[in-house]
């Protein structure tokens, strides 16, 4: 069976173009520049590359931005302090921490003292409780990404089978949630992890896959049913000497044997990645129209 590649890559320059059109003419009848403000704290390498590629989408929709560097040792105090600027700037719409933070600060202490109408990542529990029930917010950018392409590729998933692999804050909790919501997915939604007794078999039952747990390969030829679609988050970092780089981004399926059997699958580069990115900049452009709060 021939499998349709999403293009999650055109998928977001065509949405930043409609972004930068809509940003264009909000300028030009007088009204504010969105402002999206990131905090980049420590070196790790993967987090770098969000934050340029995140800087570099502003620039393309129209947006201001602005970075804050903090060293690796920086206390959560000071972050603390940063938050509360960021939140009392009346220039900037909606600000991003970068995450993961180093382990000596709170994750969740930092993300609770960032004000919810500024939370662009949908991170906050004002806005990840106010998604569960249905309501306006600021919905977490990788599954909103997921859900978009979804959508733009008029993949149905109203009555399917979801099978979600993994149950982060960030992607597997929010994934679940909305793939199960009437207004949403309005899939029948099952969540496996590290734990799940019988993974293999849920996913060999499911219609749509979706898998973000970070580890390479996880998803074989023998976990996925014919004509399934399979919907790829994972972005580890592996050696790789032929890169310049030394390094390549593996997705959580293992893509080649996987494919075929699939009516839909998304690559890794160029499948999800792009989409969470172009996500976060439909979050700060609401954020600027003050769409979800006053
Ligand atoms: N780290 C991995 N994904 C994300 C994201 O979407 N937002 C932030 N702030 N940090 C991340």
């Amino acid at each position: 069976m021939e499998y349709q590649l999403i293009d999650g890559k055109a998928t977001a320059t065509a949405i930043k173009q409609q972004i930068a059109e809509e940003v264009k003419n909000i300028v030009a009848n007088g009204g504010k520049q969105p402002h999206l403000a990131a905090v980049l704290v420590g070196h790790d390498g993967g987090s770098e590359t969000y934050v340029k590629n995140k800087v570099l989408s502003c620039e393309q929709c129209g947006f201001k931005s602005t970075l804050f560097r903090y060293e690796e040792n920086t206390t959560e105090e000071e972050l603390l302090a940063c938050v509360d600027r960021l939140n009392k700037d009346e220039d900037v719409d909606g600000f991003i921490i970068q995450l993961p933070l180093p382990k000596h600060i709170d994750e969740q202490k930092i993300i609770m003292a960032i004000d919810y109408r500024k939370d662009v990542d949908g991170f906050h529990p004002i806005n990840v409780g106010r998604m569960a029930i249905g309501l306006p917010c600021f919905i977490s950018a990788t599954p909103l990404g997921i859900l978009t392409l979804l959508q733009h590729y008029h993949i149905e998933t109203s009555g399917k089978k979801c099978v979600v692999l993994g149950r982060s804050n960030i992607v597997g909790k929010p994934m679940a949630q909305l793939m199960m919501q009437k207004q949403f997915g309005d899939s029948t939604v099952t969540v496996c992890h590290s734990h799940s007794a019988t993974l293999k078999e849920e996913c060999r039952e499911a219609d749509i896959i979706i898998a973000a747990i970070g580890r390479p390969d996880f998803v074989t030829a023998d976990m996925v049913k014919k004509g399934a679609v399979v919907i790829d988050v994972g972005t580890t970092r592996v050696p790789d000497a032929t890169r310049k780089s030394g390094f390549r981004l593996s997705g959580d399926v293992k893509f080649d044997e996987v494919a075929p059997l699939c009516s839909y699958i998304t690559p890794v580069p160029g499948g999800v990645g792009p989409m969470t990115i172009c996500s976060l900049m439909k979050n700060t452009l609401a954020a600027g129209k003050k769409e979800y709060y006053k």
